[in-house]
């Protein structure tokens, strides 16, 4: 065990206000290290119907997501789609079917997978064509009974399985001998150099390097053929996947897994200084709000992510802090905080807020974004707290 965050309830669990009194399910969120496969993971596994059923994180719900989606969409079809006949692209955990409509208007044909029922059907109302169900291989076989993908993409979802064994068999057969597996997730590396123990949680259930995935593809006859890094939630890699030898592997593999080796994950005093940092993290950012406070400021949450569940829960931050949190996810809108409680407003709340105003930015993977939308707040002399690394006032 190399990071132990207590006892926390689901970070996308928000509540109803009819439930603040009843107790909610926690479960332990501590982080392990494999020293064989180095393979960095939880085992306390909460049911993945319980998680995912009903999802209220929404993809279209953040611009910034949307826009690299777009851009995204266009890469990949220009370098592997283009010229195809009839290509078809699968995305295993489409959500509400932003990135699929991007597909969608290059003119592929388009299948999602989602397990959240209110997604899929949201997906399908916007004629998304979605299946609502978990991928597996025997969903994997099924869809290659008809037809084979030309390309399936999984964007931060690769993660969230449990199975990682089952799932590349039901990509490769998917994929069948010429098509491509291309995903991101996040990249263990920046989690660690940029303190992103927020996303740590119990629907994340593997946290990536590329050396794992490496060693996993090779046992299915697959191959990583190529990995770039993407500035989305604080630093994620695309990697891209097919049979063995159908692309020539390009530098970037090898350059990423050497990088690794020198950074150190593949011993455990890595992990052990990231835990010591972690746990200064909490000491500082509680000092910095017991300043404010004292300042007779008000503080509330921009953004309720699932990062900033986590990080309110493990820094014990409820509403004796923040008076209330913002988000832009009509589903998020209305209810409350997993564990702490805190209500969530839609952001015009803060129309009309400035000085003696200080924003603690859960989504502080949005920062520029977010900074420069809330211009007004700021010439108001309102301020952003923004507390991954190290706490800052901005
Ligand atoms: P995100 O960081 O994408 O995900 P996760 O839940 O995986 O940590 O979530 C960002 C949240 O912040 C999402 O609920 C939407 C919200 N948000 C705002 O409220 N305002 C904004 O300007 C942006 C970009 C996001």
């Amino acid at each position: 065990m190399v990071l132990d965050l207590g006892e926390q309830p689901p970070a996308n669990s928000f509540i109803d206000q009819s439930e603040l009194n009843s107790t909610e399910p926690k479960f332990p969120l501590r982080l392990f290290w494999c020293p064989n496969c180095f393979l960095v993971q939880l085992l306390d596994i909460v049911d993945k119907e319980y998680l995912f059923k009903n999802y209220l994180y929404m993809t279209s719900a953040s611009k910034p997501i949307v826009e690299h989606f777009t851009k995204y969409a266009k890469e990949i079809y220009e370098e592997f789609l283009q010229g195809k006949d009839d290509p078809f692209v699968v995305e295993i955990g489409s959500n509400d079917g932003s990135l699929l409509a991007e597909f969608k208007k290059l003119g592929t044909s388009i299948l999602g997978i989602e397990p959240a029922t209110n997604l899929a059907k949201l997906a399908n109302q916007s004629n998304i064509t979605t299946t609502n169900t978990f991928f597996s291989s025997k969903v994997g076989k099924e869809i290659a009974k008809s037809r084979n993908a030309s390309l399936v993409v999984a964007n931060n979802v690769i993660g969230h399985v449990e199975d990682l064994q089952d799932l590349m068999e039901g990509i490769k057969i998917l994929i069948g001998e010429n098509g491509v597996f291309i995903f991101e997730v996040p990249y263990l590396v920046d989690l660690i150099k940029k303190l992103e123990f927020d996303t740590i949680y119990h629907e994340h259930l593997s946290y990536f390097s590329l050396l794992p995935i490496v060693n996993l593809t090779n046992r299915y006859g697959l191959e990583v053929f190529n990995v770039r890094k993407q500035s989305v939630h604080g630093g994620t890699i695309r990697v891209f996947i097919s049979q063995k030898n159908n692309f020539k592997a390009k530098d970037s593999v090898k350059h990423f897994l050497d990088e690794e080796q020198r950074f150190g994950l593949s011993d455990i005093e890595i992990y052990r200084i990231f835990s010591v940092k972690v746990a200064e993290f909490k000491r500082k950012l509680k000092t910095e709000l017991e300043i404010i406070k004292k300042e007779n400021k008000s503080i509330f949450g921009y953004g309720a992510p699932a990062k900033g569940n986590v990080l309110l829960n493990y820094c014990d931050i409820d509403t004796s802090f923040l008076d209330y949190v913002i988000d832009t996810t009509p589903l998020k809108q209305g209810k409350y905080t997993p564990g702490t409680h805190i209500p969530i407003f839609p952001p015009e709340k803060i129309l009309d807020k400035g000085a003696g105003h200080i924003a603690l930015l859960l989504a502080w993977n949005y920062e520029s974004e977010i900074l420069e939308k809330e211009k007004q707040f700021r010439e108001k002399g309102g301020k952003f707290l923004i507390p991954i690394p190290t706490p800052i006032i901005k």
